[in-house]
């Protein structure tokens, strides 16, 4: 059986829900796929459990996933020990043809992918920080494997990032075929955040903006900071990968975001600036009767089109996929040259800890078969 040992990095909601599949799935991959992914170290931000023979047998892998989900921290756990350097965990539990997997939310993770890459090891991420630091990063940590095709830059050999955009939707898979056939994009557009987009139908079906921001704080759908979704950095970081993933040459500086908050809002407490809230619903209102008026409607818009990238809030035709979108799904929408006028439209549900490891899972399995 053909064997593809894993080291994950964060074991949160995605990395816990990860463990679980590959868990149960187990029997699936050794029959359908005569494939076997043993666990060599699980790591958080100081700890680690770590084995130096054949796997982390399941018992104590679910074990851990237990532990984590009562705040546990690996440094303190029974099996494991406090880690300050994730690279020298690879180093020391890594075996030939290693996958290397990013379930952590930190930029500090670029430098270790780098170092796995270099000892010839794979990598999957879920997190979208390292391909949207230096330019420089994301082409190390995209083309790595590239030395003997040196010109190819989309023969992706051993890096898989699809769930940093859409989580478990095809987003990048998708538009890795377009390009591979030779169809031009010319622009994709998208709601990338399930948060915004349910901020945004609840500013359609006439909600005050105070309100639905109030309402999804209250049901957990913001971050605990609801400027942290708001703001649109995450969205933007989304439009970066894909149009890094076009070839364009970007940085997230370069991306014009226009947030749903003004700057002044920006050094309040999380409690002030929930208080402050209604000074911006009649803005809101205004841009939603104004796009209501020329027959569109209001949506929190990533646009990769032309070399430039902008995400923000925009009227959309009322008719087209985008305008169609209610509640928390994400959309993309890809106009090719194929594509029109009806574009290429993946939709779904674009986040939950489940959903996103089902697409990590599926990277490990195309990079473990490749
Ligand atoms: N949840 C979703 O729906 C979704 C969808 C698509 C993509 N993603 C991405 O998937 C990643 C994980 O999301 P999540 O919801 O599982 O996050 P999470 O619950 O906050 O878990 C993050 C994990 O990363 C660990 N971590 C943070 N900094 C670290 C560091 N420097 N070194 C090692 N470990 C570190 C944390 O360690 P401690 O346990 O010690 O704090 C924690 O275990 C994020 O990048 C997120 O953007 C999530």
């Amino acid at each position: 059986m053909q064997r593809a040992p894993l080291i994950l990095l964060g074991i949160g909601g995605v990395g816990s829900a990860l463990i679980r599949q590959i868990v149960q799935n187990r029997a699936h991959h050794a029959t359908d796929y005569d494939l076997e992914l043993p666990i060599l170290a699980l790591c958080d931000r100081d700890g680690a459990v770590v084995t130096l023979r054949d796997a982390i047998d399941d018992a104590t892998l679910y074990e851990v996933v237990d532990f984590k989900a009562r705040k546990g921290r690996l440094a303190d756990h029974s099996q494991g020990g406090p880690q300050h350097d994730l690279a020298a965990v690879i180093d020391i539990a890594g075996q030939p043809d290693t996958i290397v997997v990013d379930c952590t939310a930190s930029e500090a993770t670029a430098p270790v992918l780098l170092a796995a890459l270099a000892r010839k090891h794979r990598v999957v991420l879920a997190n979208k920080k390292p391909l949207t630091m230096q330019q420089e990063v994301y082409d190390r940590l995209t083309r790595a494997g590239d030395t003997e095709t040196r010109h190819a830059p989309r023969r992706f050999h051993r890096t898989r990032w699809e769930t940093t955009c859409g989580a478990g939707l095809p987003v990048i898979a998708t538009l890795n075929r377009l390009l591979a056939s030779g169809d031009p994009v010319t622009r994709i557009a998208g709601a990338f955040s399930g948060t915004l987009g349910f901020v945004m139908s609840g500013l359609q079906a006439g909600q005050p903006f105070s309100a639905v921001v109030r309402e999804a704080h209250r049901l957990g759908y913001t971050e605990p900071d609801p400027r942290d979704d708001l703001g649109g950095v995450d969205v933007a970081r989304k439009a970066l990968i894909l149009a890094r993933g076009l070839g364009w040459r970007l940085a997230l500086e370069d991306v014009a975001i226009t947030g749903l908050y003004p700057a002044e809002m920006a050094a309040r407490s999380v409690a002030e600036f929930m208080d402050a809230l209604p000074s911006l619903d009649a803005q809101f209102r205004a841009q939603v009767e104004a796009a209501a008026a020329s027959g569109k409607v209001l949506r929190y818009v990533a646009a990769i089109a032309d070399g430039r990238c902008t995400v923000g809030p925009a009227a959309v035709e009322a008719n087209s996929p985008l305008g169609h979108l209610r509640g928390a799904d994400n959309l993309v929408e890809f106009h090719t040259g194929w594509y029109q006028p009806t574009p290429l439209v993946i939709q779904g549900r674009g986040a939950g800890a489940d959903a996103t490891a089902a697409g990590v899972l599926s990277d490990i399995l195309e990079l473990a078969l490749k």
